[in-house]
């Protein structure tokens, strides 16, 4: 009769044969690639000694084309749970040493067990994604096995935070797995995003396709808008998941973690009073503010390269965490377009799905005009942003800084679409139009007819200025609610944030709405 020392033994000797296949002859093959392993990876997300492993002896159960040979326990993914900054998420790691980490049957009812585990425990779930694609081998089992993943990427869906870390190729139709979650993280050099390869872009288009560029972290973190985060190496990619994870609540019903404020409150910068040009046409940087109201260093942009005519991230005002939305006029005057207005709606939806507060410092011309922007959809995606910010139930605070005009005040948090609180400094213009455009039109005739139109025009852009260039007006009527000096804006956020902590607000009974997608 076997005893329970030799029981023990078995196990932890089969325990170890499964960490060595993978530290001893699995692992050198990732560094020759420059890459990490599956729990190398791991080792660098999660605190230490946190990882707690499940399903590691699963075997596939598939036969031809040689898999026989390759029933490798753990099947190309090493998943389980861990902690990060002392909280709970689940993980899973795909191993390229076993079949290139092709997805198989096995790695997706791994992968779907740590997402329903996530789920019903309500914490974030990260994959870290190194893997051929669907395990061509398995046939129909993979493709099923993708299927399970999308719908259950999907339920999970404004339930917990998903982040996905990109640490190697990802092709095909399993580009739809990190697609669907919030975040993505891609590395520079070793990760690729593409759902059609350059052989058969070439095949199909007989255009001529860089193998380097398709997919890179490089063209998904600056044009196609796919990356939220491109960082150089997979060090930085792993830090970087910890600091995101440290902005986000574990669920839905959670609030975002506070941390014990170590900025001053009442930290008051007097270069707020002077940041803005009294020139309309003259640019400053939106960063500059940014840095100076919110808690030192605590900004985190997100889409940061990508339409960079608008900035995002997320920040911590007095210790709490709030969702930035900016414009950028160092970039484009800060104009609307159709890719900023992607990056604005869908960071608006994220924080309001997880209870993020949402502040917005707004300085807009309006909508990008243009044939490019007309015919790309400018309608259908300008109305992403109102549809988001006026569906967001989460304190909405906004502050205008210079110019909100036209259908872009509107849809920049204005008081209308229940934007809780709206304050302006004194350099705010809200208007219809900028003064020379609103002049051409109304005095058209006038400046015709004028014996000296450019002074004509002077006399009447002054008049409008003297009316729209200021807050005045629009706070005469409370469409916003307080003039700022600039420099007040950090304490005036900090208390209205105060007054907002417990909004509660109700959405009508509905199924779901239908945003302009
Ligand atoms: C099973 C695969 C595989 C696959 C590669 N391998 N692709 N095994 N199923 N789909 C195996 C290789 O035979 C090799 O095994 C190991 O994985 C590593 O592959 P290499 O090609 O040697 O690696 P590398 O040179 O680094 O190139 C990686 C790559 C290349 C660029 C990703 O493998 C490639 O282009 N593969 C095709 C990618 C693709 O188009 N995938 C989409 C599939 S369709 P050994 O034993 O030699 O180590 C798809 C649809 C999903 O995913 C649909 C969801 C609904």
């Amino acid at each position: 009769m076997i005893d329970h020392k030799e029981l023990i033994a078995e196990l932890l000797a089969l325990r170890q044969r499964i960490r060595e296949g993978e530290h001893g002859e699995r692992v050198e093959p990732q560094h020759k690639r420059g890459k990490l392993s599956a729990r190398e990876r791991l080792d660098l997300l999660l605190d230490e000694g946190t990882f707690q492993e499940i399903d590691a002896y699963r075997l596939h159960r598939q036969s031809g084309f040689g898999l026989e040979e390759k029933r490798i326990p753990g099947d190309g993914v090493v998943a389980g749970f861990g902690k990060i900054n002392g909280r709970v998420v689940c993980v899973y790691s795909q191993d390229f040493t076993v079949l290139g980490g092709s997805f198989s049957e096995v790695q997706g009812q791994k992968v779907s067990k740590v997402i329903d585990l996530a789920l019903d425990a309500g914490v974030p779930i990260i994959g870290i994604m190194d893997s051929v694609g669907a395990r061509i081998q398995e046939g129909v089992y993979s493709l099923a096995a993708y299927s399970e993943l999308f719908w259950r990427n999907t339920q999970a869906s404004g339930v917990v935070p998903q982040i996905s870390v990109m640490v190697g190729p990802c092709a095909g139709g399993s580009v739809y797995s990190p697609g669907l979650t919030d975040f993505i993280i891609m590395t520079e050099g070793i990760s690729q995003m593409f759902v059609t390869g350059p052989k058969v872009i070439e095949a199909v288009t007989r255009e001529h396709v860089d193998k380097q560029t398709l997919g890179s972290a490089q063209v998904h973190g600056t044009r196609s808008g796919v990356a939220h985060f491109v960082a150089a190496d997979e060090r930085q990619a792993f830090a970087l998941t910890r600091q995101l994870l440290s902005y986000l609540p574990s669920n839905y019903a959670e609030m975002p973690p506070a941390t014990e404020p170590k900025d001053d409150p009442w930290r008051q910068d007097e270069t707020l009073d002077t940041i803005v040009p009294t020139d309309p046409t003259e640019a400053y940087d939106m960063h500059q503010v940014i840095e100076r109201i919110f808690d030192l260093g605590s900004f985190l942009p997100v889409h940061q390269r990508f339409a960079t005519n608008a900035i995002v991230g997320f920040a911590r005002l007095h210790g709490q965490v709030v969702g930035v939305i900016a414009n950028q006029p160092a970039v484009k005057a800060g104009v609307l377009d159709i890719d900023s207005a992607d990056k604005i709606a869908r960071f608006i939806r994220f924080c309001d799905a997880f209870n993020v507060p949402l502040i917005s410092l707004i300085d807009t011309p309006g909508f990008m005009p243009g044939v490019m922007q007309e015919h790309g959809g400018i309608i259908r995606h300008g109305a992403k942003i109102v549809y988001a910010y006026s569906e967001a139930t989460v304190p909405k605070i906004a502050v205008i800084l210079r110019k909100a005009y036209g259908g872009a005040y509107i849809v920049m948090s204005s008081k209308y679409i229940r934007t809780d609180l709206v304050f302006a400094w004194p350099t705010a213009e809200i208007a219809v139009m900028g003064a020379e455009g609103a002049v051409n039109i109304l005095y058209a005739r006038e400046l015709k007819a004028a014996e000296d139109p450019q002074a004509e025009r002077e006399k009447y852009i002054a008049q409008y200025r003297q009316k729209f260039g200021r807050p005045y007006y629009a706070a005469a009527s409370g469409h916003i609610d307080e003039i700022l000096v600039p420099h007040e804006t950090r304490p005036r956020l900090i208390a209205a944030l105060e007054l907002l902590k417990n909004k509660r607000a109700q959405t009508r009974p509905k199924k779901h709405g239908n945003i302009p997608l």
